[in-house]
């Protein structure tokens, strides 16, 4: 008998990450013997701290191996409260905070818990590349609201008013910003707070899980802690980014006790508690000091080093336009100006991805395009790579440029 082969329309709905699809690309060029360079991924390239590893293994030694709490361990979720209280300036009771297996299951629990079916989510863009893929699996409509470059992809406000219906009912922020490092400045936040005030529906999501990696002066500012949102606002915050805890999976979302414990009732039914032993690890992590102590204060400097060698290099190419981050570990530039050049034995480049092709089969390195950000004349370069890598990744990309013979000389 023939099976029947028709799978939900939730899965056409969404797009498979494009990380991971140039992930799988590569990987597979590497198998081949290729010296691949790897700059698309989200993930810092340092080892977990020790004090962090070691408090896992010591987890797994005296038998913390069982489920926790639904919603995380008591110790943990009343250390994220003292975190978010001494950081953040955001008050928070235990009841108030649900650990989930990484920030992505908090943001999708958070949008399959605030959101009827049809409700709009709005989404800036330049965007992390999950979000209106998670709009799209909690069967709500992402609504993209565009910024530019020459604003440092911040948001103009007036778009955003001009976005605004009341079938808005989630508006999700990043900052500092994946893909574009950039870091929203407290008095614009302030006034995106006047403006949501006005939409008595409409609630925040604040992704700060890169709150600790970003360049001074920048500063960042929790949405929560500004005048009358706390009662609208969700914060997701996580250990992947600044602890170097990507595998360790374990990431949190704190707010109003109405919206958190939905997260909770929906967690209970899909994965229960996070892993007990990375629970413990993260109880360590938040034992290292004020944003994580000196430890992540030299991942910073590493990172900002980093940066400064990407915007000076790519600084001096003509034609090649991008906004200083100012914080997370990704220059996202536009390199459009080489859109329009025709490669022998490959063809045209005309966007982001046949570019990102290009320089991974020429250059050999690996960039994420733009386009699966929601801006397709971009690409996304991640710095999470030693500099001596990305003095090679920039050599090798800047060669493969020039041979474009762009329209706009080099
Ligand atoms: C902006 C942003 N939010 C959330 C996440 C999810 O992090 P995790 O699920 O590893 O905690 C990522 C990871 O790339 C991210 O870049």
């Amino acid at each position: 008998m023939d099976v029947d082969l028709t799978l939900s329309p939730r899965v056409d709905a969404v797009k498979p990450c494009k990380t991971l699809a140039i992930l799988d690309q590569t990987t597979a060029l590497v198998k081949a013997g290729a010296p691949v360079i790897m700059l698309a991924a989200g993930e810092p390239d340092f080892n977990t701290p020790s004090v962090i590893a070691e408090a896992g293994i010591n987890a797994i030694r005296e038998g913390y191996t069982k489920y926790t709490a639904n919603a995380g361990t008591l110790d943990l979720r009343t250390a994220i409260c003292q975190k978010l209280k001494e950081e953040n300036g955001i008050s928070y009771t235990p009841d108030q905070v649900v650990v989930s297996n990484g920030a992505k299951q908090s943001i999708l629990q958070a949008v399959l818990a605030v959101c009827s079916p049809g409700d709009e989510v709005i989404i800036p863009a330049p965007f992390w590349v999950s979000y209106p893929e998670i709009a799209w699996l909690a069967d709500t409509t992402p609504v993209i609201v565009p910024t530019s470059i020459s604003r440092n992809f911040l948001m103009d406000l007036k778009l955003l008013e001009a976005t605004l219906t009341e079938k808005s009912r989630l508006l999700i922020l990043c900052s500092p910003s994946n893909p574009t490092g950039s870091v929203y400045p407290k008095i614009l936040l302030k006034e995106i707070a006047e403006i949501v005030a006005k939409h008595p529906r409409l609630l925040v999501l604040s992704d700060e899980i890169y709150e600790h990696i970003i360049y001074a002066p920048a500063v960042h500012t929790s949405f929560a802690s500004l005048p009358g949102m706390w009662e609208r606002t969700l914060t997701v915050n996580g250990f992947s980014k600044a602890f170097a805890m990507t595998g360790w999976r374990l990431g949190y979302i704190a707010g109003p006790e109405h919206f958190i414990s939905a997260c909770a009732k929906i967690q209970s039914q899909f994965t229960s508690s996070a892993s007990s032993i990375a629970q413990k690890a993260a109880l360590a992590a938040l034992s290292m000091g004020y944003a994580g102590g000196e430890t992540v204060a030299t991942m910073v400097k590493a990172f900002r080093e980093r940066r400064d060698f990407l915007v000076e290099s790519f600084g001096e190419l003509e034609g090649v336009k991008f906004s200083e981050p100012q914080g997370a570990f990704y220059l996202f530039i536009d390199l459009s100006c080489y859109y329009g050049a025709e490669v022998e034995g490959f063809g045209v480049i005309n966007g982001s991805e046949s570019l990102c092709r290009y320089l991974l089969d020429r250059a050999q390195v690996a960039l994420l395009p733009g386009d699966a950000c929601g801006d397709d004349t971009c690409v996304r370069i991640s710095y999470a790579s030693s500099l001596a890598t990305l003095q090679e990744a920039f050599g090798r990309i800047k060669k493969a440029l020039v041979a474009l013979r762009p329209t706009v000389p080099v």
